[in-house]
């Protein structure tokens, strides 16, 4: 969580460090704050650090800063998602002691015994934070250092080995005024490498202001950066070559494109997010699907689990219907966080997939290494370049959603189960499994997806006015079947996160063994009712619903005759193969649950204890 930026050069600093902040908010946003080094006064009088920091969004800190803010030319910033120590002004960053600044995103998991062995050696603390003890080792060892070129980025290199846990850190300090030096462990930071001016930030949107030139630091790396260098060395000092990326996004990418809100913005970014992550990797003749230079021999997978937390889940999910059905390979689901706690069994052999948005989440991270450990291998669908989960896969799929900064996850979700479909699609021909004319038909479907998402977004205006109908509600049910149901979860899910109405998703043929007592005229359903194999079961479900007072909304296929009769409201989405369906059939949620924060007037893109990367257990 959390996100970093530091920068030196010739521009003012202090508005520099607020706009990469405000780029970085969707990484936490329980409290941000700036450290800029002073600028000599007469030549040779010591820097100061200058610190502002404050509790609340990025907006409260702009706000103090409004009133007098910090000049100079070497700063960093930071805005937190807190893990140790909750919420305040004390426990926002940068941390400071003497002549040392830090900000840091990750946990510290030794920090108890190291705080413990600093206060016996006279050192006292002014926060509750992991990340404040670094400030202090850093102090310590600098006292250690003798004077020279590399005092700062020694110290600090000493100071890291004696932390576990994972970290990104950024650190400045007065007595070394023309550098800055970052560290990585399991936390993200990019370089961004000026002219005359370089910088250092969790990730690529703080950056691209500045700079398209980036370098993506690795496990063990620590970086010093000065206005005219970038140098990167290991925990051991021994430099590192690190390659130089070209960011080919658009500045405007990142930013909301005149929509009102990110999410909005990126729900409606969905039939290019498809059709880029389709781009060259679907094959005609004969049909088949490439996955970015990965072969998989079906006969020689043993078993195959996808891993994924959250919305990647759901994705995940749906990847068992279309892994299933078009190779006939059973595939296990698992939630990251309970698959690495259970010892699971696997064995060379087996394929794991890897499924996130970000490519940082811990708990899909420490699945794989369990796996990986157990003789796996790992291949990952992500969508963040060079994040710490394709890194530790043997193959990777990018998502090429572009940056996704609303905390609810849609496109992400759409282009993963995109490159959930080429992955069957791939399996399903080299298994033998998937005739030839089958896969003619997925490729065709597939290719036709694009302007089928660009229909479906024409049901805004109606998701809209049923949100106006049912934004008051208490409790909503969402009910789908087969590829619908995980569909039923992450619709219920979208509703739950931003607009904090209590929402479940249920396989429809469950109602009765449960949810049916849920229903009143109070219980708004929403049921999923595509033409597929499950129509007629799910039509059954629904008219039970009402025969008990519920309230209905149902998203069928255009052109349905039948569910005008039984629901009170019909969205109709465009016809599709049933198993890209949930492709299609995802977006009016996706927009039912936006509309209905919206009217509510919630935080959609930064709901309340959410947060966009989850780094942490
Ligand atoms: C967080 C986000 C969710 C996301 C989940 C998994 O909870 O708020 O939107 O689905 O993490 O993240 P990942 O980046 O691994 O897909």
């Amino acid at each position: 969580m959390c996100g970093i930026i530091g920068y030196i050069g010739p521009k003012q600093v202090t508005p520099l460090l607020l706009e990469a902040l405000r780029r970085l908010e969707y990484r936490g946003y329980d409290s941000a704050g700036v450290a800029v080094l002073s600028e000599p006064v007469t030549g040779e009088a010591p820097r100061e650090l200058q610190v502002v920091r404050c509790r609340g969004k990025l907006s409260e800190l702009e706000g103090q800063l409004a009133e007098g803010a910090p000049v100079g030319h070497v700063g960093i910033g930071h805005t937190r998602w807190a893990t140790h120590g909750r919420p305040s002004d004390e426990n926002a960053h940068p941390h400071r002691f003497r002549s040392v600044a830090v900000v840091h995103n990750g946990i510290i998991e030794n920090y108890l015994l190291l705080k413990r062995s600093l206060s016996d050696r006279g050192h006292t603390f002014s926060s509750e934070t992991d990340t404040e003890i670094i400030a202090h080792l850093i102090w310590e060892e600098l006292a250690q250092v003798e004077p020279g070129p590399d005092r700062l980025l020694l110290a600090t290199r000493r100071a890291l080995k004696l932390v576990e846990g994972a970290y990104a850190v950024v650190v400045l300090c007065t007595d070394t005024p023309d550098e800055i030096v970052c560290a990585k462990s399991a936390s993200p930071l990019v370089v961004g490498l000026g002219d005359g001016e370089n910088l250092i930030a969790s990730d690529v949107p703080a950056l691209l202001p500045h700079t398209r030139r980036v370098i993506f630091l690795e496990e063990g790396d620590l970086a010093q950066l000065t206005r005219s260098r970038v140098r990167v060395v290991g925990l051991d000092g021994i430099e590192r070559q690190r390659p130089v990326r070209q960011i080919t996004w658009s500045l405007l990418a990142a930013e909301k494109d005149g929509y009102k809100h990110f999410m909005l913005k990126e729900i409606h970014e969905q039939p290019r997010a498809v059709t880029d992550t389709l781009r060259g990797r679907l094959l005609h003749s004969p049909p088949s699907a490439l996955l970015d230079g990965f072969e998989i021999d079906p006969t020689q997978v043993r078993r195959l689990f996808i891993l994924a937390c959250g919305t990647s889940y759901h994705a995940s999910l749906v990847g068992k219907y279309l892994i299933e059905s078009l190779a006939r390979i059973p595939v296990e689901v698992d939630l990251a966080s309970e698959f690495r706690y259970r010892d699971p069994i696997v064995k060379p052999g087996d394929l794991v997939v890897a499924v996130s948005q970000s490519g940082e989440t811990a708990d899909t991270l420490a699945a794989i290494r369990e796996a990986q450990k157990k003789g796996a291998q790992v291949f990952s669908i992500a969508n963040v370049l060079d994040s710490s989960i394709p890194r530790a896969s043997s193959h990777s799929l990018y998502t090429h959603a572009g940056p996704e900064i609303g905390v609810a996850s849609t496109k992400a979700f759409t282009t993963q189960l995109i490159a959930l479909a080429l992955l069957a699609l791939h399996l399903g021909r080299r298994s033998g499994n998937l005739s030839e004319e089958a896969a003619a038909d997925f490729v065709h479907e597939l290719t036709a997806l694009p302007a089928k998402l660009s229909q479906v977004l024409h049901t805004a205006e109606q998701l809209q006015q049923l949100a106006r109908t049912y934004g008051h509600a208490r409790d909503m049910l969402y009910l789908g079947r087969g590829p619908q149901f995980p569909i039923a979860l992450e619709g219920a899910l979208k509703l739950k996160e931003i607009s904090y109405i209590h929402a479940e998703g249920f396989a429809a043929g469950e109602m009765k063994h449960g949810p049916i007592a849920l229903i009143d005229e109070g219980m708004p359903v929403l049921v999923l009712a595509p033409h597929d194999g499950g129509y007629e079961k799910v039509l059954s479900n629904l008219s039970e619903v009402k025969a008990r007072g519920g309230r209905v909304i149902a998203i069928t296929t255009e052109g349905d005759r039948s569910l005008t009769a039984l629901a009170d409201h019909v969205v109709e989405v465009p016809a599709v193969h049933p198993l890209l369906a949930p492709v299609i059939t995802v977006v009016p949620l996706q927009l039912f649950a936006y509309y209905v924060a919206d009217f509510k007037g919630t935080d959609v893109d930064q709901p309340r204890n959410l947060a966009k990367s989850v780094t942490v257990e």
